[in-house]
């Protein structure tokens, strides 16, 4: 098969990230230990870890007309991915995100600048590129109206839709349904359903089936993933255990070598087996993008697992 076609709809931020020790309390001022500027966003880092895996992607997306908006284009244009369809709006400056990486997680606070400036026009503009897809792959750090209005589009020709609802927020019925794949993690799943993170994995499920989700993948770190669809039982997929740096990007990785596997014809199982090894790999470096591995990578990873090398 030729390299699948995905086209990433969403966010490009640049990302600040200060590691320290702990977390400062409220009030509190503490010395940090390092400072890095890398390129993130959600959307950005899901076509930059699809095209590591040799997908042709498309980024959608908006920056502004400052010297970070022309950092993520440099940088999306090395990791060759097509940026002709990145706005540039003079108006607003890019997004950043500010991380804080310590006690073997992070703290993120994004401030969307440009991102919240991709209007649905921009994406009906280019109802051709989105129908021309293998695959469409969205998240939720852009308008929710850019996203449905790419939802109808992907949805009209059948294009298979993967929603990572990240940062949660409320999704109709409407949208849900048209949505093949959705790849809460466990808080995100809480908040989709208004239920409680204690809640049963049956009732989160249940839950999501009826507000009008078909496939739902529940990403939950190192318990692994569940998934299932109305008409099937709930399946479980280990973790991969690895020495974990910083997790930023992991969710970002999953989500890229997902749409990069299903996009190849493989069933959901293999899917995200594959996406799994790609995300462990990921947080094995520090920075979102920074750990995201290559094709020739994870196949390493996966053929050392089957022979029992970890
Ligand atoms: O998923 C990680 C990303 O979330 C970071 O790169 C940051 O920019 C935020 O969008």
């Amino acid at each position: 098969m030729q390299n699948p076609k995905i086209t990433v709809i969403g966010s490009a931020n640049i990302d600040l990230v200060t590691e320290t020790n702990r977390y400062p309390k409220l009030g509190e001022t503490l010395l940090g230990k390092r400072f890095h500027q890398f390129p993130g966003g959600k959307g950005a880092n899901q076509a930059v870890a699809a095209s590591r895996l040799g997908a042709e992607v498309t980024f959608i997306g908006c920056v502004g007309q400052d010297d970070y908006g022309k950092q993520v284009i440099d940088n999306l244009t090395k990791e060759s991915v097509n940026v002709n369809h990145v706005v540039v709006n003079s108006r607003v400056e890019t997004g950043i995100a500010n991380i804080t990486v310590a006690e073997d997680d992070n703290a993120i606070i994004v401030v969307p600048g440009a991102n919240s400036s991709l209007r649905p026009e921009h994406i009906q503009a280019l109802e051709e590129i989105i129908h021309k897809s293998d695959v469409v792959v969205l998240q939720l750090e852009i308008p929710i109206e850019t996203v449905e209005a790419a939802v109808h589009i992907a949805y009209q020709k059948g294009v298979p839709i993967i929603l990572n609802p990240a940062p949660a927020a409320k999704l109709t019925k409407e949208i849900l349904r048209k949505i093949t794949y959705i790849t809460p993690n466990e808080s995100e799943i809480a908040f989709l359903t208004s239920e409680s993170e204690e809640a049963s994995l049956e009732s989160l499920f249940t839950n999501m089936y009826n507000l009008g989700s078909n496939y739902v993948i529940m990403t939950c770190g190192e318990r692994g993933v569940y998934y299932g669809d109305s008409s099937s039982s709930l399946q479980h997929v280990e973790a991969c255990s690895v020495k974990t740096i910083d997790t930023t990007g992991a969710g970002d990785t999953f989500n890229a070598a997902f749409a990069v596997s299903i996009a190849m014809g493989n069933s959901i199982q293999d899917a995200i087996e594959y996406a799994n090894s790609a995300a462990a790999l990921s947080v094995t470096k520090l920075g979102a993008q920074t750990g995201m591995p290559t094709i020739e990578e994870v196949e390493k990873f996966i053929s050392n697992k089957e022979k029992g090398n970890f």
